[in-house]
């Protein structure tokens, strides 16, 4: 989604603006722009990449020590210059990600009264109102302010005006922005990474705030006017973790993060370390106690990491489980049950619908609230009574990985505190489990061994169309998450089923075009899924099977079979999305796709 720097200081801020850009892309964009104050507004924008708006500024020697930058990634008008940020009215620049809903009511009025928009964007509606503001409100701000307070929808907003060139003023609701305070100036930014190269000292703004940035000072305010403080924290994402380093993509560097991040989340539980619930933060017993079921809320690659945990709770924990899309129970009239633990999951904390489904389930008075997040200080861990963080550190590429890998780690920590709480957890069974939690970081490090052959098995399926993955219980979720990066970063067309539904429909799919990737665990559903592996090669199928070490599926002509070095019982999921995740990524090296920033996709969605 679109990213936003906004930067005032002593020196020349366009390099700031425009790192803070690069370290923005992965966010996903099709524009980027920029407008700065010196000796009046001067914008740049470009439909290509960062690096063509650089070299744009670079020919024109743009020099400021105000400005705002922005990375577009299109709701209202298709990706063209015409439609990129900053969008101006008068001498005022403005830059905006989130969507404003009544931005067709608010131009209609502003048309009439003579504004002219050259854009098909909501954002240019801002602009407008803004400077619609000043002819009553001279005060850069109070006209901000109030231009804000007639908006419905998410922003977060980044301004400057020629009139006023020694102050910037800022706004969030809805999508993120933080405030960098550095040693030579203030700086705003979507999140952390874009300013650690100025400063680490960094300020949250709450849904509402509006802030003015000057050279050596800021100031908050609420939508009222009132002043807010905020507290300053110093971040500790250190600028090498969002680096490639010896990698070629994020994406593989986050693949072979895993056994670190899995090993980071779970440091918890090291050593003589044991399930409580105080793993969850300070509350937790209180919010736990009484918990009779789960509702899980997210979306894409998170949601299904909570159907994995559907079946964990409801096996082990005998917890009733179910597992929604937020985007569909966020509109959806359902039954609410105080005695439900709901359960957000988010890598980015600030995924619009999943945010959105969370306050819909408060709304409706379910208060026992869960995050499980990557982002400490994101909305929807600032949303909820309890919290587990987990620590798998930024992750950049699009295609989520570790941070799908550790979002297990947690759900798995949730049932055994859950299975613990409600008696049917013996000491014997915690200590079982815990011994193949701890053990999790050197289980997947040995699955990405297998990369070697994974990448002769991705040659195969660069020239493919489609793809179908097949999974039982435990591992139909990790089908769908297969099928999931492979169209998402390869655009191969790919449909996951649980395997037992293949002869009520899919299977009428198969010929030696269609591969079929199997995951095939050595579990108690083996001999059932071996059936369907028959009714696919008796179709002339083409079958790609992840089996584990010592499962007796004999390679055949059609029928190939990669040996997992373990089996892992209840975790074994968190192994077998492993090869799914490398095969994906292997199929896009061959194919030339852009890995990290898939077309038309957005890393955090924070729009509706
Ligand atoms: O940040 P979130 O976990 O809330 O994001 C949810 C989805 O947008 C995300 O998982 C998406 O499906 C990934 N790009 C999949 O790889």
């Amino acid at each position: 989604m679109c990213g936003i720097v906004t930067a005032i200081a002593t020196n020349n801020v366009v390099p700031v603006l425009l790192e803070g850009l690069r370290k923005l892309e992965y966010r996903g964009y099709d524009s980027a722009g920029v407008a700065v104050l010196a000796n009046g507004l001067t914008r740049l924008r470009s439909t290509g990449r960062v690096a063509e708006l650089a070299a744009l500024a670079d020919a024109r020697q743009l020099s400021a020590n105000i400005g705002i930058a922005h990375t577009r990634w299109a709701t209202h008008g298709v990706p063209c210059e015409r439609n990129a940020h900053p969008h101006i009215s008068g001498g005022l620049a403005v830059v905006h990600n989130g969507i404003i809903e009544n931005f067709e009511a608010i131009k209609s009025s502003l048309q009439a009264r003579g504004y002219v928009f050259e854009s098909d964007t909501d954002t240019e509606a801002i602009a407008h109102l803004v400077h619609s503001k000043l002819a009553t409100t001279p005060d850069l701000f109070e006209a901000v302010r109030l231009a804000l307070n007639e908006l419905v929808g998410a922003y977060a907003i980044g301004v400057v005006a020629e009139a006023d060139p020694f102050r910037a003023i800022v706004a969030r609701r809805g999508s993120p922005l933080l405030l960098g305070v550095g040693e030579e100036g203030m700086y705003a930014a979507s999140d952390t990474a874009a300013l650690l190269q100025v400063t680490r000292k960094v300020i949250y703004l709450e849904d509402g705030d509006v802030a003015e940035l000057r050279l050596n000072a800021y100031r908050i305010v609420r939508p009222d006017g009132t002043p807010a403080e905020r507290e300053m924290h110093i971040s500790s994402l250190s600028a090498d973790a969002v680096e490639l380093g010896q990698f070629r993509h994020y994406m593989q560097k986050e693949i072979f993060e895993q056994p670190q991040a899995l090993g980071n989340t779970l440091e918890i539980i090291a050593g003589g370390g044991s399930v409580s619930p105080q793993l969850f933060g300070s509350r937790a017993p209180e919010v736990l106690d009484g918990v009779r079921r789960v509702l899980v809320l997210a979306c894409g690659t998170s949601y299904h990491a909570g159907l994995v945990a559907r079946y964990w709770l409801e096996s082990v924990a005998k917890v009733p489980c179910s597992v929604e899309i937020a985007s569909e129970y966020r509109y959806r009239e359902s039954v609410p049950e105080s005695d439900t633990l709901v359960v957000v999951i988010s890598q980015s904390g600030e995924t619009a619908d999943t945010l959105a489904a969370l306050k819909h389930a408060h709304g409706l008075g379910m208060g026992r609230t869960l995050a499980i997040c990557n982002v400490p200080e994101s909305a929807i861990v600032r949303e909820t009574a309890l919290r587990f963080i987990t620590r798998a550190g930024p992750e950049i590429g699009v295609a989520s990985t570790k941070a799908f890998t550790t979002q297990l780690a947690a759900l798995a920590l949730l049932t055994l505190t859950l299975a613990k709480l409600n008696g049917r957890l013996s000491e014997a069974e915690e200590a079982r489990h815990l011994g193949a939690l701890r053990h999790l970081p050197v289980a997947v490090q040995k699955v990405l061994e297998l990369e070697p052959e994974i990448e002769k098995w991705a040659q195969r399926f660069a020239a493919k169309h489609h793809a179908l993955f097949l999974g039982r219980g435990r591992h139909w979720p990790i089908a769908m998450e297969g099928a999931l990066k492979l169209k998402e970063i390869s655009y191969i067309h790919a449909e996951a089923y649980a395997a037992g539904e293949l002869k009520h429909g899919p299977l009428a799919l198969v010929d030696k075009d269609m591969p079929v990737i199997a995951v095939a665990p050595a579990d108690e559903l083996l001999e059932k899924l071996k059936s369907n592996l028959q009714e696919v090669r008796a179709r002339g199928g083409e079958l790609y099977v992840f089996a584990d070490a010592g499962s007796e599926i004999a390679e055949s002509e059609g029928l190939h079979i990669l040996h997992m070095p373990e089996h892992y019982g209840m975790l074994s999921p968190v192994l077998h999305v492993i090869p799914l995740q490398l095969l994906s990524y292997h199929a896009a090296l061959v194919k030339g796709t852009d890995v990290d920033k898939p077309r038309n996709l957005a890393k955090s969605v924070t729009v509706e």
